[in-house]
């Protein structure tokens, strides 16, 4: 077994960073110096949108004079197309994922593209514990001081934010009768899915991309995430896979040997910190991972600045037949293509664990409600083979945040068993889009459910493909996949008006 994926957590966009407490162990790095800023045109001049704030009750749902405790919710909205309340043009609300809002809002572009075209209000929610909607009055250390103040951290307090605070603004805009629809990728579009089915009052539908709904329990299999990043890699070339596969063993021997350590650290341009054969296979790992997860068919810059097709490139570099066989140097000009795309980058810092999109709650919701096991790799995988134990996950979960994890929650909460059978007949309007290149895939709805809960697959589809900037070079299936779902949310609004107008007449 390689211990460096024994306790890794998947976020739904990282392989997060581990508390420093527990840095003895080979944890997957988040190597943020190589991960700049995304979009730093967008975000340094920030002209996307106003950010506000709202007060915010900590917790929904008891009555102790505790729970009164309020925090500050931090909201960015964009009124430049919105119709307004008199012609009842709609609002779109983006329900925040697990990290700063901002860098969301920035890689959600598609709502700034459809915008003018709906005339609608954009509003980006912060999800609860991150970004700057920090409870305990918005310090980060007071809030995840322990399990009492992490015990407001969770999927369903955040949707009962998100509904508060659309009715609320809503209300002060005196726009009751504007239609809401959410939008959401990752974990957002898991939320995004979860609030039209528990809060139907507040939005019509849901654009819910990306979303592995059903990654819970053993709903979905464990190696379905490491197999569709071994199809990505075999489907460039079988001996890139091949490349890829057999140097694990080779990375341990080397480790192991004397003076191996050394070569790795040369061979692979690792700084002059600690390393262990460990820590370079899960760093390894999260560049393959991360771009399976971000194979977009055009340049982007949402988990690093990327070539468009990176697995792609991965596999040039490794297929690359002046190398010869010298797996490391294969390796390394692969790592490069992820971390080092810009050229500019002296040394990689295998040590630096740094969190610059603010996703460190994740591990917390990891720990109690998150379970999703996604670790699994069978002999075919890219991977070594492994077995995730829930075991050893509640085991992490005891030591580092005193809380066992309750791995049956979400489906109790939320549903997820025979999600057909159950949303045929009760649910309506929601887009599940999913792209089967993107790991994640495997744990999203990729079957209609019914004529309004209907799933948009597309088999050169990354993670939330379709809620990025439209740009020239956007391939004919993505601009496809965008109309659709357009065209699906107009006669959602239509359908609402209308009732609408019945209803007044009633
Ligand atoms: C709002 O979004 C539109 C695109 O939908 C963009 O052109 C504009 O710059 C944004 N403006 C503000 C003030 O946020
Ligand atoms: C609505 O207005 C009140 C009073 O001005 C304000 O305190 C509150 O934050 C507003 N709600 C939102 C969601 O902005
Ligand atoms: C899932 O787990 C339950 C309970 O452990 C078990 O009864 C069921 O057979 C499992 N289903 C699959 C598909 O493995
Ligand atoms: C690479 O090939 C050369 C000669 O073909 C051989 O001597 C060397 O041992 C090989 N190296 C590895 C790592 O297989
Ligand atoms: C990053 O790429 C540049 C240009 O290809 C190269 O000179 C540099 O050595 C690379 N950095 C690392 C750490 O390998
Ligand atoms: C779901 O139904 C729509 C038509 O309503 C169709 O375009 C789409 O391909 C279907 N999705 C799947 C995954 O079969």
């Amino acid at each position: 077994m390689a211990p460096w994926i024994f306790l890794m957590f998947h976020s739904l966009l990282f392989l997060q960073s581990a508390p420093s407490s527990f840095a003895k162990f080979p944890y997957r790095y988040f190597p943020s110096s190589i991960i700049r800023p995304e979009t730093p045109s967008l975000s340094s001049n920030n002209k996307l949108y106003k950010t506000k704030y709202f007060t915010q009750i900590l917790d929904h749902f008891n009555y102790n004079p505790q729970s009164y405790q309020t925090f500050q919710q931090r909201y960015l909205i964009n009124d430049t197309s919105w119709g307004g309340p008199k012609s009842k043009a709609p609002i779109f609300v983006y329900t925040g994922n697990e990290g700063n809002i901002e860098w969301f809002a920035e890689n959600t572009g598609f709502m700034y593209d459809i915008a003018p075209k709906f005339k609608a209000l954009l509003v980006f929610i912060e999800h609860r514990y991150y970004g700057k909607s920090i409870p305990y009055g918005g310090d980060r250390k007071k809030a995840y001081k322990n399990s009492k103040r992490l015990g407001y951290l969770s999927s369903t307090q955040a949707l009962a934010d998100y509904a508060t605070l659309i009715l609320d603004l809503k209300n002060n805009m005196t726009a009751m009768d504007s239609p809401v629809i959410v939008f959401g990728g990752s974990y957002g579009g898991m939320l995004a899915a979860w609030f039209r089915l528990k809060y139907p009052h507040v939005a019509i539908g849901a654009l819910s991309s990306s979303a592995p709904i059903l990654q819970f329990e053993n709903i979905t299999s464990q190696y379905s995430f490491n197999n569709i990043i071994t199809q990505d890699f075999k489907s460039e070339s079988e001996n890139c896979y091949k490349v890829i596969k057999g140097s694990w063993n080779q990375i341990e021997d080397t480790a192991s040997s004397h003076g191996g350590l050394e070569l790795l650290r040369k061979s692979f341009h690792i700084c002059k910190n600690y390393i262990s054969g460990g820590s370079l296979e899960g760093w390894l790992e999260t560049a393959f991972t991360y771009a399976s997860m971000t194979d977009y068919p055009t340049p982007s810059d949402f988990l690093a600045p990327l070539p468009a097709f990176p697995v792609k490139e991965m596999c040039k570099a490794i297929d690359n037949p002046t190398l010869g066989n010298d797996t490391f140097a294969k390796l390394y000009h692969a790592a490069n293509v992820y971390y080092n795309y810009t050229g500019d980058v002296k040394c990689f810092d295998l040590n630096d664990n740094s969190d610059p999109h603010d996703l460190g709650g994740w591990q917390w919701q990891a720990c109690t409600e998150m379970i999703m096991p996604t670790s699994g790799s069978n002999e075919d995988s890219i991977f070594p083979v492994y077995t995730e134990t829930y075991t050893g996950h509640s085991r992490y979960c005891e030591k580092n945040y005193k809380v066992q994890p309750r791995p049956t929650w979400i489906t109790t909460e939320f549903g997820g068993h025979d999600i057909r059978r159950v949303l045929k007949h009760f649910g309506s309007n929601i887009i599940f889009f999913n792209g089967l290149r993107d790991p994640w895939s495997g744990g999203g709805v990729l079957k209609n459910i019914s004529k309004s809960i209907i799933a948009i697959v597309e088999k050169e589809g990354a993670h939330h493909v379709d809620l990025r900037f439209a740009t020239n070079e956007d391939p004919m299936w993505l601009r496809d996949v965008r109309k659709r779902e357009i065209g699906i949310m107009q006669a959602w609004i239509s359908e609402y008006h209308q009732n609408l107008v019945d209803s007044y007449t009633f």
